[in-house]
């Protein structure tokens, strides 16, 4: 099957008398009463097994149990666990995997909320990291004795460097006992799945094109063999659990994410064509563009893009900046990406970056293209990069 049809028709728990409603009931629960304590014993089952058995509501609702399902399909993986964002995905990756002593290998591109967990707080509880080059050739001239994962997001933030995580993989099988976790947000299991390259962990946040409308928060981890064991121990002995309600919206928008990303990726390319082609900008970083130098990694390993990219200004724009995204009338400034709406964000990497210098660089502007006319689109960034000249 292919994916499209897979996420219409996947997830479809049969409800009664053979009946399968197309959306899986939302059911909202705390509490399961049983028939007896029979009934109530055999449903509890230690380990994984238990991991989609119905029993209380912190460990899951059918409702809830439906979206891991169908993000473990998408991401070809052995389980998924949901969290309550993005960020509270990496985070229970990081605490379910890391102890006080061992070290971590850090993509220096990472989501910045990251970085922050990493030094104030993980530090101060025994874990040591390197930040690494995306462009870094050999990590293991940096893997260490206690190195225990190697923790990746491809494309990076901002900049959008790739990875190639099946190489990673292979370097990090090469010494041992080392988990290799990816941050899987801008394809969404959709044009990527890092599980099939090696990764022994996809974090995706739900936040962004599963869900798709802004309107939700949500984050998910696959995993591959043992590590979805040690990954759902952990959400039972903290207490992990999402809202039925927001699994349900999720769920909703990843019907229709087929139709969605490549129409986000569509009018990303033309935007970002247009882009590369005016005297303001420096460089337009997306790898679709072939003049990207990871064009030919993603030509290779993705088969799709997300709207997702930013644009490098010219050095005479480090003043102008704020005035050209304040006179953007269709994209909106704000966080957040992967919903049907444009946004513009100017993004300083000072302080987040640990390895690469973009120091004396033009300004950039991360731009997530919604689902807006590309010539509209086009049309407003136009008359705020004229306005904005002055
Ligand atoms: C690459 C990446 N990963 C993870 C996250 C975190 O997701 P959430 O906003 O749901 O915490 C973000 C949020 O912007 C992100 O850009």
């Amino acid at each position: 099957m292919k994916r499209g049809t897979r996420l219409v028709h996947s997830a479809r728990p049969p409800y009664a008398d053979g009946r399968r409603p197309v959306n899986p009931p939302l059911v909202r629960a705390s509490t399961v009463d049983f028939e007896s304590m029979a009934a109530m014993s055999a449903a509890q089952h230690p380990g994984i097994e238990g991991a989609q058995s119905f029993t209380y509501g912190v460990r899951g609702t059918p409702t809830t149990f439906a979206l891991e399902t169908l993000i473990t399909e998408l991401e070809n993986g052995d389980g998924t666990k949901l969290y309550s964002s993005g960020l509270e995905a990496i985070a229970a990756v990081l605490l379910a995997f890391l102890r006080p002593g061992d070290h971590l290998l850090v993509v220096d591109t990472v989501y910045s909320p990251v970085r922050q967990l990493l030094e104030r707080f993980l530090r101060e509880r025994g874990v040591h990291f390197d930040f690494y080059s995306p462009r870094e050739s050999d990590l293991s001239r940096l893997i260490k004795p206690a190195t225990r994962m190697i923790y990746t997001e491809t494309p990076g933030s901002v900049t959008m460097e790739l990875q190639d995580i099946a190489a990673i993989a292979e370097t990090a099988r090469r010494h041992g006992d080392i988990l290799v976790a990816c941050d899987n947000t801008w394809a969404s299991g959709f044009c990527y799945r890092p599980l099939d390259h090696g990764a022994d962990l996809s974090i995706v946040a739900g936040t962004k094109y599963l869900g798709g409308h802004s309107d939700v928060l949500m984050g998910s981890v696959t995993a591959s063999g043992n590590a979805f064991e040690t990954l759902h121990e952990t959400s039972v002995l903290l207490g992990l659990a999402v809202s039925t309600d927001d699994a349900a919206l999720v769920l909703r928008g990843a019907r229709t994410l087929h139709i969605r990303y490549p129409a986000h990726a569509r009018r990303a390319l033309a935007v970002a064509e247009w882009l590369a082609d005016r005297e303001e900008v420096a460089a337009v970083h997306y790898p679709p563009l072939p003049e990207s130098p990871d064009h030919a990694l993603w030509a290779s390993r993705f088969d799709g893009a997300a709207g997702l990219f930013s644009v490098e200004l010219t050095t005479a724009w480090q003043d102008r900046v704020s005035a050209f995204v304040d006179g953007l009338s269709l994209f909106g400034r704000g966080a957040s990406w992967g919903g049907f709406e444009s946004l513009a964000l100017p993004c300083s990497l000072k302080g987040n970056r640990s390895v690469d210098d973009w120091s004396g660089r033009g300004p950039l502007v991360r731009l997530q293209i919604g689902l807006e006319d590309a010539e509209d689109l086009i049309a407003d960034l136009a008359q705020a990069l004229d306005g904005a000249r002055g």
